[in-house]
């Protein structure tokens, strides 16, 4: 069995180190694209703090369609270019959201989200998998720290899915 720590962290750093390790841990031995997703989406749900969705959207050849998460339920599909996960599929760069409200096109998909972070997932050979999403009912939820430390997290997903 799985268990989820519950300790206090000196620090986000330390705290987003430690989450790495687990998500390692919790993925190994497993290659399959959606158990992966739908553990790691609950590691990363029920360990920070102030989330109120975490999750996937997977790019299916033409648009990102909702993958697994925790949360409430969400919009199903999303054009490249909209919102900030299409925006962060389309550039290929994390969005790092520090108010919704002030965020040209974001897409609410529950209305307690005020702040956000949108990390793109490329594969090795270049192509889009898809698109982690953390939304947060608090505005300014997310900084420098929390963008380093999600790109580690799903650099560690991508190597179990060898994305
Ligand atoms: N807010 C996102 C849509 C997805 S939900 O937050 C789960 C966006 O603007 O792309």
């Amino acid at each position: 069995m799985f268990e989820l720590k519950s300790h206090s962290y000196a620090s986000k750093r330390e705290h987003y180190e430690d989450l790495a390790q687990q998500a390692r841990g919790l993925l190994a031995g497993e290659r399959d694209l959606i158990a992966n997703a739908a553990n790691f989406s609950a590691l990363i749900y029920h360990s920070l703090p102030e989330v109120n969705w975490a999750g996937f959207y997977l790019y299916d050849g033409s648009e990102l369609v909702v993958g697994p998460f925790q949360g409430k339920p969400a919009c199903i599909r999303i054009a490249l270019g909209r919102g900030v996960c299409g925006t962060a599929a389309q550039n290929r760069e994390t969005q790092l959201v520090r108010d919704v409200n002030a965020f040209d096109g974001h897409i609410a998909c529950d209305a307690a989200s005020q702040s956000e972070i949108v990390v793109p997932l490329v594969k090795a050979d270049g192509s889009l998998l898809g698109v982690w999403d953390v939304d947060s009912p608090v505005i300014n939820r997310f900084d420098e720290d929390d963008r380093v430390g999600m790109q580690a997290l799903c650099a560690v997903f991508m190597e179990a899915v060898r994305g």
